[in-house]
């Protein structure tokens, strides 16, 4: 009887481990539709490599089957090479409708050797103007790189290689809303927005350099999935119900290197916009 048990223990240890490897192996079938761009949008090396490109009748995107509510999303991406400029690739979580909430990685193009523009925003109940701009302190065309969000109850911290380089935390108690109920898809598009993107708009797309193409690895949520009727899924983290992802804040190392990228990558923030908000800051910058 004991023998029996742990045999079935074992198979369901060994079922288990089997779950986990594949959100490496053949995962961008398995987690994501292409959504727009006609073949402009592929998944390739039986799933592990995701590319979108752009040239000048499309763009493409694809979007996350799953609903999530609370995770920590990592994505390794690779940005498009070479001239960019004109072009953005957009890397965001967002739940539907007018009241919607989101959490917004953006990145705009650039001249060869100029960089790229971080662009962070976070809306909450349909409102965003929380603009934040960093550069990067590498070049993130040359390899991929992870770009990362941790969504709990407390925070939602925005990283770049394990560096944190945002955070919004819930502010509730001040009378910030903070995104807690609706459940996020996760979506990913690249578009020319020559008009604005690249120095305001000065730099024009080079259509000549087209496809433009930004690559996508090694995606991996350890996050609260919803199934298609709301219902609350489950934690998927591999291990047990939830994953410390669940009750992460930002440590001491983590709050110094959080200093040291908005000290010297920063280029705009919202909160210190003072033209843009001359009857005072909206309540979380003063937190
Ligand atoms: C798109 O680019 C191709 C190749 O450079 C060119 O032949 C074609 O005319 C362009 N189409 C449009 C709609 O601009
Ligand atoms: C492009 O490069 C210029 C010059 O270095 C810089 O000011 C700008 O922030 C960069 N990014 C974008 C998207 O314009």
């Amino acid at each position: 009887m004991a023998s029996r048990n742990y045999a079935l223990l074992l198979m369901f240890f060994t079922f288990l481990t089997i779950t986990s490897m594949a959100v490496y192996a053949n995962n961008y079938f398995q987690h994501f539709d292409i959504t727009w761009g006609e073949g402009r949008g592929k998944i390739v090396n039986n799933g592990e490599l995701l590319t979108l490109s752009l040239d000048n009748y499309s763009g493409s995107g694809f979007q996350s089957k799953n609903q999530y509510l609370f995770g920590k999303i990592d994505m390794q991406l690779k940005l498009v090479p070479g001239n960019s400029a004109g072009t953005v690739t957009a890397y965001y979580l967002s739940s539907e409708g007018s009241s919607h909430d989101e959490i917004d990685f953006e990145f705009l193009g650039n001249l060869t050797g100029e960089p790229y523009t971080i662009h962070t925003n976070v809306y909450t109940q349909g409102k965003g103007e929380r603009e934040q701009q960093f550069h990067l302190w590498f070049d993130p065309t040359a390899d991929f790189h992870t770009f990362s969000v941790l969504w709990n109850p407390q925070t939602i911290v925005f990283s770049v290689d394990n560096t944190p380089i945002r955070e919004f935390k819930n502010l509730g108690n001040l009378g910030v809303p903070f995104p807690k109920s609706q459940p996020m898809k996760l979506y990913s598009s690249i578009w020319n927005a020559d008009q604005w993107a690249t120095r305001g708009g000065l730099i024009k797309t080079d259509w000549s350099q087209a496809p433009f193409v930004a690559s996508y690895r090694n995606f991996n949520a350890n996050a609260c999935t919803v199934s298609v009727n709301g219902s609350p899924g489950p934690c998927h983290t591999g291990k047990s119900d939830f994953g410390p992802w669940m009750s992460q804040n930002l440590d001491r190392n983590g709050e110094e290197r959080l200093k040291w990228v908005q000290k010297n990558y920063m280029i705009y923030n919202y909160c210190t916009d003072t033209k843009r908000f001359p009857d005072g800051f909206p309540k979380e910058c003063n937190a």
